[in-house]
């Protein structure tokens, strides 16, 4: 199977917190944004979960960095991100990853606005034939940034090539870990790659994902 080259990028707090209760997430410190943005540039694609565009409404925009922004793609199966969340309105080219399960009529909301429809598997999108999907539409190098929900599900599919977490000088004791799920059935393995200290305090550790 023929797919992107997958990097996940997060910011956690010492006890792996992406976000806390309250769906609170601001952990970056200026470094970490801009080493974000540095792996933006170096990125075809990034992708984002629903509830992250929910939440965040982010803009996944190359500001920090030379270069040119990546496609932004949104996994939602279920269509509940809206058509003009800040994401899907900034220029350049947007991609909703979705379902095979809504009529032409559901989708004509995001088609009208320029967002391209990748459709995989039933019910959840099927990540692994979506990802093929993207391969084929060109997309070589895939930036994953969050949230937990999607990271989990795409390392628990084999698809995470790389993880990258900085760790920030907070504990929130509750919230979304950056692979939040019900488990990944075995352990995942990582060789370590490297590891800065940003900002005099925040640490951010790269890892490869070793799949015995
Ligand atoms: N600190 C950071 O670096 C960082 C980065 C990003 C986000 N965040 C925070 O993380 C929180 C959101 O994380 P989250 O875990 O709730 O949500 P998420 O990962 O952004 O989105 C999860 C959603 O993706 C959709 N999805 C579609 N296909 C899927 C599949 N095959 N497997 C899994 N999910 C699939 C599901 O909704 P449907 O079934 O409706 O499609 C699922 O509920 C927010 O509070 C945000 O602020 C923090």
């Amino acid at each position: 199977m023929l797919r992107p080259y997958v990097v996940v990028f997060s910011t956690a707090t010492l006890d792996g917190r992406i976000a806390d209760p309250s769906g609170y997430s601001r952990l970056s410190c200026d470094e970490d944004f801009a080493l974000l943005h540095k792996h933006r540039a170096m990125a075809d694609a990034v992708m984002v979960g629903s509830n992250t565009v929910l939440v965040d409404n982010p803009k996944l925009t190359l500001r920090l960095a030379r270069g040119r922004s990546p496609i932004r793609i949104v996994v939602d199966s279920r269509l509940r991100t809206d058509p003009g969340s800040n994401v899907f309105g900034v220029p350049g080219r947007s991609v909703l990853l979705t379902t095979i399960d809504h009529t032409a009529e559901e989708l004509s909301r995001y088609r009208s606005r320029g967002i391209l429809i990748v459709q995989a598997g039933s019910g959840k999108v099927d990540l692994a034939s979506g990802l093929e999907k993207l391969y084929a539409f060109g997309i070589r190098r895939l930036l994953v940034e969050g949230g937990g929900g999607l990271n989990c599900a795409l390392l628990k599919h084999r698809l995470v090539d790389e993880v990258h977490v900085t760790i920030a000088p907070r504990i929130f004791g509750a919230g979304i870990s950056v692979f939040e799920g019900s488990g990944l059935g075995c352990p995942a393995y990582l060789a370590y790659i490297g590891h800065d200290v940003l900002c005099g305090g925040w640490v951010n550790l790269r890892y490869r994902v070793v799949y015995v």
